[in-house]
């Protein structure tokens, strides 16, 4: 399963790739706003730097809603960079654009969704990756993980080659549980994949060993 961080900060997208399990960075225009990136050249040049960090894909998102507008700001983001994804939501428009950055060989990833016709659409409009958003489900009292389960399911039925990306991770259950369903990616903060390491048995046993190997270590 890829990891992708959810984020355009920088200093967490250097950490989550030195750390050597990053396979690329999903942004989106709230997540510039939080790191004071604003104005469409600083959002460019944003991504610009993201792209010198990670060797994997990174999702750029149009802020277009029109049909022809999504093509003409797609079509930029992706000259930008050969990993660019065009990130497209799932709208109407959005689906005809997908359709058309396909057929030009652009990658793509629909966001915005949270039914499993919606990840259908995509996945027959050619997505590259398709966004269901775990969290936000969950966050309305409705069973995130569970999309993804009928999604895998979907397109294992008639082999559709649209990636799923969890989008919305929250916390490492969330990794936890769409590793075992078989989603192709996740996206979610750094604090959620670096909580994957953390087990107390881990640090005690740990402590032991080096304190064992310290009293040897005294003996000699
Ligand atoms: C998807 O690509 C979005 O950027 C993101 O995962 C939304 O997550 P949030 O619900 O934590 O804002």
């Amino acid at each position: 399963m890829k990891f992708f961080i959810d984020t355009a900060n920088l200093a967490q997208i250097k950490e989550a790739h030195e750390m050597g399990v990053l396979d690329g960075v999903t942004t989106n225009p709230s997540l510039m706003a939080k790191e004071g990136i604003t104005g469409h050249d600083n959002i460019i040049n944003h991504y610009k730097a993201i792209c010198e960090i990670t060797d994997g894909d990174v999702s750029a998102e149009v802020i277009a809603t029109t049909y022809d507008e999504i093509v003409a700001e797609g079509l930029a983001l992706a000259k930008l960079h050969e990993r660019i994804v065009v990130k497209v939501p799932m709208i109407k428009d959005g689906i005809k654009a997908i359709k058309y950055f396909t057929s030009k060989g652009i990658k793509t990833n629909c966001t915005l969704v949270f039914s499993a016709g919606q990840a259908l659409l995509a996945a027959k409009a050619g997505a590259t990756y398709v966004s269901p958003f775990v969290g936000r489900l969950d966050d309305v009292s409705t069973d995130g993980i569970q999309l993804i389960e009928d999604i895998r399911l979907i397109f294992d039925n008639y082999g559709y080659e649209t990636q799923i990306l969890a989008a919305s991770v929250r916390h490492p259950m969330h990794i936890i549980q769409c590793a075992k369903i078989g989603s192709d990616v996740i996206t979610g903060p750094l604090s959620a994949i670096a909580a994957l390491l953390k087990h107390p048995l881990t640090d005690t046993g740990l402590a032991q060993f080096l304190a064992d190997y310290q009293k040897g270590a005294n003996k000699a």
